[in-house]
Parts: C-alpha cells; sequence; structure tokens
C-alpha cells in the first residue's frame, strides 16, 4: 500500500475514535513517557487501534497517542515512537507524525535520549539546532503527496530559530542548563562503535540517537514548526568508561525526564501566550 493511502486509512480510523484536534505534538524519547503526565483530561488511544499504524515495540516505548491539555493548550503526546530498526521503513516510521500533522498540530516537539559526543553529563538538555541524517534512507522517498508538502523541500532551517529563541529563554526562566547541538541519527539497533562517533564528530555531530531526524524531515516537509531537544543519556561509544546498554538508557531517562518535562510545559506557556491560544 502506497504512503497516501496508509495514512488516510489510519487517518479515518482515527476520526471515528476522537475528534480532538491538538495545536502541538510531542513525542516521548526512550524512557521519557513521563512527558504525558503533563497532560490533564487526557483521552489514550493504542497504536494497535489504529488501522494501517506502525506499532511500537520497544521496551521504554508504550504506543499510545495521548489526547489532552497542557497549561490549557490542545495537545497530542506520542508515547512512545517508531523506529527504523523495529523493521518500519522511513516512510513508515513517519506516518505518525503525518497523522499528527494532519489532526491540527502546526507545531511538533522532539524529544529523544541521546549519546552525547560533545556534551558528556548525563543529564544534559541539548536544545537541537540542526541535524545530520544522511545515514538513514529519507522519509520522503517515493511519490510525494503534493497535498502535504512540495517535492523538494528545503530544510535549511529545520528547527525553528524563533521557536529555539523560546526554548532558550524558558530554559533560562526555570534555571535549567541547556547547550545547543547537531544530532546524528544512526539506523540502529546496535549502538554505534568508538570509530563511527569519532565519524559523527567529524562531520560536526554534538549527539548521537536512533530516531527524530526522519520525523524532522517529515514535519519540515509538511510546514510544522519543530522544537528538538535531546537529553544526554550516556556518553556516547568509546567516551565513556561503560559499554551502552538499553536497560541503562531508560532507567537514566526515568530519572533525568523531570527537567525536560518543566522545560516543555513552560515552552507551551509562552507559545500560548503568544499565539493568544
Ligand atoms: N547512541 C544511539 N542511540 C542512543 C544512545 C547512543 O549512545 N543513547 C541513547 N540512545
Amino acid at each position: 500500500m502506497q504512503t497516501a493511502e496508509k495514512l488516510n486509512l489510519a487517518y479515518y480510523s482515527l476520526r471515528q475514535q476522537t475528534d480532538f484536534k491538538p495545536k502541538i505534538a510531542l513525542v516521548c524519547g526512550t524512557g521519557l513517557g513521563k512527558l504525558a503526565e503533563l497532560i490533564d483530561g487526557f483521552q489514550a488511544i493504542p497504536y494497535e487501534k489504529i488501522e494501517g499504524m506502525p506499532i511500537s515495540t520497544v521496551d521504554g516505548h508504550a504506543g499510545r497517542f495521548v489526547f489532552g491539555y497542557v497549561r490549557g493548550v490542545p495537545v497530542v503526546i506520542m508515547q512512545g515512537r517508531v523506529h527504523m530498526y523495529e523493521g518500519y521503513s522511513s516512510q513508515d516510521s513517519v506516518l505518525p507524525i503525518r497523522l499528527m500533522k494532519l489532526m491540527g498540530a502546526e507545531y511538533l516537539f522532539l524529544s529523544n535520549a541521546a549519546g552525547g559526543i560533545n556534551y558528556l553529563d548525563v543529564g544534559t538538555l541539548v536544545l537541537l539546532k540542526d541535524q545530520i541524517s544522511q545515514m538513514v534512507p529519507s522519509p520522503l522517498i517515493g511519490p510525494n503527496i503534493d497535498a502535504l508538502g512540495t517535492r523538494f523541500p528545503s530544510m535549511s532551517e529545520i528547527y525553528d530559530k524563533h521557536l529555539r529563541d523560546i526554548v532558550k529563554e524558558s530554559a533560562k526562566e526555570l534555571g535549567l542548563r541547556l547547550e545547543e547541538g547537531v544530532y546524528m541519527q544512526f539506523g540502529g539497533p546496535q549502538y554505534e562503535t568508538p570509530a563511527e562517533i569519532r565519524m559523527a564528530k567529524i562531520l560536526g555531530a554534538d549527539v548521537v540517537g536512533m530516531s527524530t531526524c526522519n520525523e524532522a524531515i517529515a514535519g519540515a516537509h509538511m510546514g510544522m514548526k519543530i522544537i528538538g531537544v535531546s537529553v544526554v543519556s550516556n556518553p556516547a561509544a568509546g567516551l565513556g568508561d561503560v559499554p551502552l546498554d538499553h536497560m541503562h538508557v531508560k532507567e537514566t531517562m526515568h530519572r533525568e525526564v523531570q527537567n525536560l518535562a518543566k522545560l516543555a510545559g513552560r515552552v507551551i506557556e509562552k507559545l500560548k501566550l503568544e499565539k493568544k491560544w
């Protein structure tokens, strides 16, 4: 089935279950599902209840949309994302992002757990200013869906400059350390080798992970305004003294999620004021 057909099917199936119109879509990275606790009055729809929707199979990713309000703003939270390493094509891995846009979300807040290259301290929040995605296939390969966006979308400013300023201001007000950097997506599921991390560093990456870039590309293709924040869960391969391990990443993120939640809450509050929502 072509992407456009799949998307229509999933949208129709979702709309039979809710008429909610979110303004902001948030994506929770590994172990960051607690972000959903920001939400009041929620309704949850598991991905498996949506026809044609890819399912999260990874421990640490609940696999459902949560709809509700943060500071009075209607939002949808993807509690658990889908990754290419689960066996989904790049196109399928971004179907949920497209779905959230079709539901009404113009803003996309992406979060992830990441290995630190230039920022090694666990828990450091890194605001993404750009990304390197060429290690993984583009989610836009295949017939272009003209109704969503253009064939050759610009990626000159994937992470919106004005939104980045809002995030920086929010972090400052909250007294949170916030670095800025470039995220590089690897395919996974194996963690990188030290040699790959040296390569990433030479190419200009500050943090690495196995997600986010393809979602940001799909979002930018559809004209969404995007924020990306990584939470450093470990020094990247070869830069720390312990081997990388998913359980460890997940546990670390459970511990560190509070600052990200505070930051997201404040950013949403500011957007609400600015947009007069
Ligand atoms: N590499 C890739 N993905 C990750 C890492 C890492 O070091 N940490 C958390 N997700």
